[in-house]
């Protein structure tokens, strides 16, 4: 397809880290179904094969060790571009604008991470979440005990079952959380941290990458995107 090298031919090949709904999760049926899945699933059409999903953990993720090994052709896991992982992975152009935000069991009272002093904080494992927590709690010397957990389903178990005081992770998930468990978390606070997500490919992969930015922009000016954006993060 138009000069495109897949790890299986075929297929294009996604790497991910279940579960992170809205973007990706397993649906009733076991499928993985999502944003970032929907989106993908364009890049697919676009090469003319069909998408298949590879869970993996996203420490493997972010530092490029499974695109660099051939385990898929392209990540696709809420990630965050930072300058960091830019060191390691090629990215496509942003395709969708995060923030962090603190979550708290409903009717608990905080507010603040200063709050949080001698109490638990859960994080996820190698996420823009974790290093945002551990910096703060460092430039502002508090005395919070951050928890880190394996992925986000860990994460909001710990939190629903009174393990950790609050826990932090991007906004669209715990939007996402509150609906499918009404009344259950608040949002307590955010913390506007500028995130930009995008795809990544192997470096030096190009031909990939201007497909996946190709289908990008196809899809924010056809319409593609908004219908995407409404089944899956909603208004
Ligand atoms: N956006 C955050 C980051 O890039 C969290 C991503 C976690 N994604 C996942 N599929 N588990 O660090």
């Amino acid at each position: 397809a138009g000069g495109v090298k897949l790890v299986k031919s075929g297929v294009l090949t996604t790497c991910t880290h279940l579960p992170y709904a809205p973007f990706q999760s397993k649906d009733q049926s076991g499928k993985v179904v999502g944003f970032d899945v929907a989106l993908i699933d364009l890049v697919a059409a676009k090469l003319k094969v069909t998408q298949e999903i590879v869970d993996t953990p996203f420490e493997g993720i972010k530092s490029g060790t499974d695109l660099n090994a051939g385990k898929c052709d392209v990540a696709a896991a809420g990630m965050t571009i930072t300058d960091e992982r830019k060191k390691v992975l090629d990215f496509s152009k942003p395709y969708f604008d995060a923030t962090q935000a603190l979550a708290v069991l409903t009717g608990k009272q905080v507010k603040t991470l200063e709050e949080l002093a001698g109490k638990r904080l859960g994080v996820q494992g190698g996420t823009t979440g974790e290093e945002y927590i551990n910096a703060q709690v460092k430039a502002k010397n508090l005395t919070i005990e951050v928890v880190s957990y394996k992925d986000l389903a860990a994460l909001q178990q710990a939190l629903a079952t009174n393990q950790i005081e609050a826990a932090v992770n991007d906004l669209p998930v715990w939007n996402e959380y509150i609906k499918a468990n009404p009344g259950k978390v608040v949002v307590a606070a955010g913390f506007d941290t500028g995130e930009q997500y995008g795809f990544a490919v192997k470096k030096g992969n190009a031909e990939l990458l201007k497909a996946v930015d190709e289908a990008i922009t196809a899809a924010r000016s056809d319409g593609t995107y908004d219908k995407i954006y409404a089944t899956w993060i909603g208004e």
